[in-house]
Parts: C-alpha cells; structure tokens; sequence
C-alpha cells in the first residue's frame, strides 16, 4: 500500500426529511448570507425548493436564488454565479441538485475570491488558494460531488470538458434525503448507478499490490450496486434501496476506497469528451466507454480482471487460462448495464465514428501518454472509440 493523506471534511445529514434542517446546518457552519443554486426546475416541482426556503427563512438566513444549471454545467452560469455573488455579499453557497448543480457552485465558489478568470483553475493555469463555502441538498445519487473536492464544468466556447480539484470545495455538509432520488426517471436513476460504478473501477484497476482493504472495500460497493439497482428500476419509491444506492455514490467518491493506491481515471477523461461534444448524460457515455477500455487494457493485468469478473460478477475461475475469466466478466458487465437501460454503443449513445479524431484531439494528450493502471497513448484512446463503435455484444 502506497503513503496517503485522507482529509474529508464533509459533514453527512443523511435520512428522511433532512432537507428541514438545511438553514440549521447553514448557520451551525457560518453561513449569513446564502446562494441557492439549483438546476432546470426538478427541485421547484418536487416540492424541495420551497422546503429549503422555508428552513433558511426561519433560521433567520438571506439568501439569493440562481437556478437554470443545466447538465454538463456551463461556464457561462458560472460566470454569472460569480458577479452575482459580487453583487450581493454572498458568503455560503448552497447547491440544492445533482453533480452539475454541486459542481457549478464549487466553481462559483472558487471564483468569487479569485482576481482572474476561474478557468484558469479547469485549465491548470493556476490553484486556487480560497474559495466561499459550499453545502449540498443533493438529489442524485451519481457523481459523488456531495463528498468530493473535484468540480467539472464545460466552456460553451470551443465545448471543453475540465475539471478542477481541490479540498477548499469539498462540501461543508451535505444533506441525503433518499426519498429525494424516488422521483429520478429510471434512465437518469440508471446513469448515476453507473457513474457510482465507474469511481469504483477507476480505482479498483490498480498496479498497487497488497490493498486487501482498499480492494474489498470497493468490491462491497460494486456488489451493492450490483444487487440495488435492479431493485430501484423495478420499484422507484423503493427507499432500502435508495438510500444505499446514494451512501454507496459518496462512498465511492470521497476517495476512502481509493486511497494508498494508484487510480487510473483515463475511462473519464475519454467519457468528458463525450459528454461535452454531444450533450449525453456522464453515466450513460461510462456505460460505452468504460466496458471498451476493459476490452483494451485487460492484457495489461489478466488476473486483476479474473479476480473482479469472480468477486464481482460472480464468474468461475478458469484455472487453466485465466483470460477467458477476466473476458467473462467484461461480457457479464455489459449485460448489467444493458439490462438497467444503459447504451452499450456510439450509436445509442449518439456518438459518430467520424468524430474520432476529434474527439481524440481535444483530449489532448499530443504524443504522451495518461492513465494510472494503463498509460495510454492517442492511438490507444481511438482504438477504446473504436471498441465503443461496434463493441461484440454478447
Ligand atoms: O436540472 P434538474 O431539473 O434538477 O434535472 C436534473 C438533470 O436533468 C435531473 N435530476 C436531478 N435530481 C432529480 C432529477 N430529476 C428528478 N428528480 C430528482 N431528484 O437529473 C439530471 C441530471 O442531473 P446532474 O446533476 O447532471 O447529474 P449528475 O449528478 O450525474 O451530475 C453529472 C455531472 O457531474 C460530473 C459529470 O461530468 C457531469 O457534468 N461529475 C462530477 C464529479 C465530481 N464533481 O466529483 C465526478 C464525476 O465523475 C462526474 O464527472
Ligand atoms: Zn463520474
């Protein structure tokens, strides 16, 4: 096991009802003057909107609304966020949403102290050195953001995907209501369930040796995943499921499966491009995407894919060539996914082959290489769209 450092500060309100105490755990962690921040409208029909209004007001808290973040969150609702926050003295933002709400206010957060453009932190032009405070009422067990130090967003100009990262945004506290997550589409439930899934696998595939813990932790989470989706496709008001489905989204996110250990990350970064050129859902391009880069980088380490294809999926070893075992459990993911509704190909998905080189361009790897389990070249990263275009389904 490698050294590590573990800092997650978040404080977790999980269970029903807990979006009641939002101005409570407002003010218990500084907050005067507050953001709402929220997304296309699902927290105003749900009723939440108004339940997080009513709890700040008698906390005796001002705050200011900015809705309208889209998936795939914009710069340029950030940029308005910024000058908003300016405007008003803002200094405590609440995101009432999904990853895309969170990670909006992370980067608003992040800007309003800053001088420069608060791109220059996507870009890696610069590390930001303070941010506002930040807290959650999250919706969607997916994306992890409620526990994470990490913020993606895309620049409408030129439709790049980057992240930033950093511990001055991991959220205050986050609130996780499960019975939130009942009124998701099925599809929009499915996304997330692979997104919490793909976290895992990027950390899971790993040249680090003796990580017994790290490497069980994961699989429970990968097993939950494997035995509550179902459950909550077939039965959305299914609250047991729900609420471990959402514990298992920030488990497998605030990196406490991950430590002591190299990640390797690369199936993201070749999903961002993805999400950015054609507007998908994150989940839904990890549902094309990550199974095609098992395909292409199994070889690299047969027994590590034998051993999740037999702990996870449940595959027999074969003792004689453990290769048919590892591909066993490549095929026995991409029937999980196909049978929670997820798109297996570039087609379904929306992804034209033609746009591979682009899509490999603005990756942007020029002649190095990226990835933490497997180095990557550009050539390697068409060769997974490839996979992904006509991948053999089985
Ligand atoms: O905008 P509204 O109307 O709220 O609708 C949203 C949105 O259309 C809807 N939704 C959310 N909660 C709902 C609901 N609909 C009904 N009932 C509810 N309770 O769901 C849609 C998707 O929401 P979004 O916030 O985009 O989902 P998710 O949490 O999957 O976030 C995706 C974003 O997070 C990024 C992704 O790249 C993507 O941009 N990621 C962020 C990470 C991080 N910050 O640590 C890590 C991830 O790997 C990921 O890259
Ligand atoms: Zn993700």
């Amino acid at each position: 096991m490698n050294n590590f450092q573990f800092y997650s500060p978040t404080e977790f309100v999980f269970g029903k009802e807990s979006e009641k105490l939002a101005g409570h755990y407002v003010k218990k962690h500084g907050g005067t003057n507050v953001l709402l921040h929220y997304g296309g409208g699902s927290a105003i029909r749900s009723g939440l909107l108004g339940r997080v209004k009513e709890s700040l007001t008698a906390e005796g808290i001002a705050f200011t609304e900015l809705g309208g973040v889209q998936p795939n969150p914009r710069d340029t609702l950030v940029y308005e966020g910024i000058k908003l926050c300016r405007e008003k003295g803002i200094d405590f933002i609440l995101a009432v949403g999904g990853g895309s709400v969170i990670d909006s206010s992370k980067a608003i957060a992040m800007g309003v102290p800053y001088d420069g453009d608060f791109w220059d932190f996507y870009s890696g032009a610069n590390r930001p050195k303070a941010a506002l405070s930040v807290a959650t009422v999250l919706t969607i067990a997916a994306a992890g953001s409620e526990g994470s130090g990490d913020s993606v967003i895309t620049k409408e100009d030129g439709g790049l995907k980057r992240g930033a990262g950093s511990d001055l945004i991991r959220p205050r506290f986050s609130i996780m209501n499960p019975e939130l997550t009942c009124t998701l589409p099925p599809y929009q439930t499915a996304c997330g369930a692979t997104d919490i899934m793909a976290h895992v696998f990027e950390r899971y595939f790993t040249n680090t040796t003796e990580v017994e813990i790290t490497d069980r932790l994961c699989e429970a989470v990968l097993l939950t995943m494997v035995k509550e989706t179902p459950r909550v496709i077939a039965d959305p008001a299914n609250y047991d499921a729900r609420a471990n489905i959402m514990w298992a989204g920030t488990v497998a996110h605030t990196n406490i499966v991950g430590v002591g250990r190299e990640q390797d990350w690369n199936s993201h970064g070749i999903e961002h491009e993805l999400s950015a050129l054609y507007d998908c859902a994150h989940g839904a391009g990890l549902a094309v995407i990550m199974p095609a880069w098992m395909e292409h980088v199994y070889p690299h380490n047969v027994l590590r894919f034998a051993q999740a294809a037999v702990r996870i999926w449940g595959c027999q070893m074969d003792i004689e060539n453990p290769e048919n075992t590892a591909k066993e459990g490549i095929v026995r993911f991409r029937q999980f996914l196909r049978s929670i509704g997820m798109p297996l190909t570039f087609a379904e998905l929306g992804a034209k082959p033609e746009d591979i080189p682009a899509l490999v361009e603005k990756f942007g790897i020029g002649d190095g290489r990226t990835g933490g389990f497997v180095k990557l070249s550009a050539e390697d990263i068409t060769k997974i769209y490839e996979i992904a275009v006509d991948p053999q389904l089985i």
